[in-house]
């Protein structure tokens, strides 16, 4: 009945990232209402700083009311038809307010930027411009969840993982760059680019100037595009601080290289930073001419309404609270992670250091019955049925070790993860128990069971 795309498999949407969205809507926490329900902790959201637009919108009623400075109704501007290219007032405050993010380090021209319907069109779009199906691109693991949908399902591109591990934090180290390109080589796939989460989903870390640099270096040894998904740039809440790729690339020995600028792309939205997902709200800004039309041509499958650019361009161009919002946010944030971060740490949880995002990378490896997927599988239902939390298991992340979760902190008000992180100690305090006991047993078990063999042969000894 379906195309062969409409019923293929690789949306993703069958991962245990998903699934778990799925039992958590059945049976949602409620502090009163539901109070044994499941804690949502699987959903990358920006809930701590909702009451700061709030008040900007509740100073601004005329905004919202969609009248212009003089008090006259914009409605029938608004409703009328729109081109693709997007509302220049809000591209103007768009591009101030990336700058703004990346400490003005570096200017972006308005010309540059083509508006999508949240970062995973403005992914999608790309890797259409950029690739051809049965291409490949490179992507760190562990990687975004959501990936596997916006830059293969529609595609038909490949992607290749660049495997990071453990032991050195999930660096993208140039021996598993150099290993990942290769491996795709060897399955006959013509490499078109790397793409990057930076600040990176799950790990919530930032990348160094270096590291960039050797990507950089990277993509023009192999001529390949760098894509740099940026989303979370406004979350960095801890030193070291953020460092945008097109900062990277200003550095005066890569711009020897002409073209060095022609090959990196930022895919950027609101939905993090100021907690907009509904209002998707994404964009590409790329300074190749060429990807930026057709991206533009693109983008009328994935525009923002004209309603959306127009009340945010108000509220972009209000640089007071812009300021006021990235600093308080921030704050929250870290508070709040580092509420997460103790509280796991008492019992016995460490997480990935981390100084962004939205959430911890957990190391729950411990606490696995043996070194495997399976195990880590097993837990993840545990905690999802048995302790009422919804994590996400490293495996939906493509992370090539079990045992890490991806846990997220702000979605949910505090009390709510007082609630989530008594559910975790009792949790490990009871596994530990079970444990010991079940050790207990088994040496009792092995001991009885060597006192056996041990008086048999003596028995045979007796015998012969
Ligand atoms: C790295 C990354 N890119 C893109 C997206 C999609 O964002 P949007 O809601 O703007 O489509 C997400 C959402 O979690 C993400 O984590």
């Amino acid at each position: 009945m379906l195309s062969s795309k409409a019923s293929s498999n690789c949306h993703g949407q069958d991962s245990l990232y998903f699934l778990g969205w799925q039992v958590y809507e059945k049976n949602p926490f409620h502090e009163v209402e539901n109070p044994t329900g499941i804690i949502q902790m699987g959903l990358a959201e920006n809930q701590l700083s909702f009451d700061l637009v709030e008040s900007w919108l509740r100073k601004n009623p005329d905004v919202m009311g969609l009248k212009n400075k003089d008090g006259e109704s914009v409605f029938r501007d608004l409703a009328l038809f729109q081109d693709y290219h997007g509302m220049p007032a809000f591209k103007n405050e768009l591009v101030e307010y990336m700058a703004k993010i990346r400490g003005n380090k570096v200017k972006f021209d308005p010309n540059n930027l083509v508006l999508a319907a949240g970062a995973t069109s403005a992914n999608e779009t790309l890797i259409f411009c950029l690739a051809d199906p049965g291409d490949a691109i490179l992507l760190p693991t562990p990687s975004y969840a959501g990936f596997d949908r916006d830059l293969k399902w529609r595609t038909g591109v490949e992607i290749v993982p660049i495997h990071c591990s453990s032991s050195n934090g999930f660096r993208i180290s140039m021996f598993a760059l150099e290993e990942a390109y290769e491996r795709a080589q060897k399955l006959n796939l013509k490499v078109k680019g790397v793409l990057i989460t930076n600040p990176s989903n799950p790990l919530g870390t930032t990348m160094t100037k270096d590291e960039l640099q050797s990507l950089i270096t990277f993509a023009i040894d192999k001529d390949i595009h760098l894509i740099s998904d940026e989303v979370f740039s406004g979350t960095v809440f801890d030193s070291p601080c953020f460092i945008s790729i097109m900062e990277a690339a200003m550095d005066s020995n890569l711009k020897r290289n002409t073209d060095v600028l022609s090959r990196i792309h930022i895919v950027y939205s609101l939905s993090k930073d100021l907690g907009l997902p509904g209002f998707r709200v994404g964009m590409i800004y790329s300074n190749n001419q060429t990807v930026v039309s057709a991206a533009t041509k693109m983008s009328s499958f994935g525009l923002v309404s004209s309603q959306t650019q127009y009340l945010l361009s108000y509220m972009l161009a209000n640089k007071k609270f812009t300021s006021n919002y990235m600093k308080r946010n921030q704050k929250r944030l870290k508070k709040r992670k580092e509420m997460l971060v103790s509280g796991l740490k008492k019992s016995g949880i460490n997480c990935l250091k981390s100084n962004a995002g939205l959430f911890c990378w957990v190391d729950m490896r411990h606490l696995l019955c043996s070194n495997t997927f399976e195990a880590e599988t097993d837990l993840w239902k545990k905690i999802l049925c048995e302790v009422g939390l919804n994590i996400s298991p490293g495996s939906s992340f493509h992370c090539s070790q079990p045992g890490w979760f991806r846990v997220c902190f702000a979605n949910m008000n505090q009390s709510t993860l007082q609630v989530a992180l008594r559910r975790i100690t009792n949790f490990v305090e009871r596994s530990s128990f079970n444990y010991q006991q079940n050790m207990g047993s088994l040496s009792r078990k092995l001991i009885s069971n060597w006192v056996r063999k041990l008086s048999s042969a003596d028995r045979e000894e007796q015998e012969r």
